[in-house]
């Protein structure tokens, strides 16, 4: 089954290209940060009172692993390994300093420099916390359309 890439804004349009693509026996993904980030911070405005600023979030949620391509190199056609400027700055970092060359907002590249696992602190913005929340989801949400016998992510960290 081949897999196709949907990035679609616009949820309803997003579930009709899945539902339409898995019908043709494909298996969308699709930029699960963003939905579940826009849907937690729905969530947060109705429940909390806490009102994103969509100009930071979506840059954020959509940006966040923009360095990934250059942290990881291809060791073997079955192995990835850590690249060496993955040894040399965090990932997080990287990504922040192409954020900033390209101008956008100094809280997206602050939040984008210190959003991973093992940041030694994160973002304190509702933005930070929403891209953190929805990481998560994503991963496992990814996780778990590879199939029934995928374990979570967070069970992951208790081997
Ligand atoms: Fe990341």
């Amino acid at each position: 089954m081949k897999r196709i890439l949907i990035i679609e804004d616009e949820l309803e349009m997003l579930r009709n290209l899945t539902t339409i693509l898995r019908l043709e026996k494909f298996r969308p993904l699709s930029a699960e940060n963003g939905r579940a980030g826009v849907d937690l911070a729905r969530r947060a405005a109705a429940d909390w009172g806490k009102v994103v600023d969509n100009d930071i979030l979506l840059p954020i949620l959509i940006l966040h692993d923009v360095d990934k391509p250059l942290m990881y190199v291809r060791e073997s056609p079955d192995k990835v390994g850590y690249s060496q400027l993955a040894r040399e700055l965090q990932h997080g970092v990287v990504g922040a300093m192409l954020l900033k060359d390209l101008g956008l907002p100094h809280i997206v590249v602050s939040t984008v420099a210190t959003h991973a696992g093992n940041s030694p602190f994160h973002g304190r913005n509702f933005e930070a916390y929403v891209l953190h929340y929805a990481d998560y989801f994503a991963t496992d949400h990814a996780i778990m359309l590879e199939g029934d016998d995928k374990e979570p992510y967070y069970q992951k960290h208790w081997k």
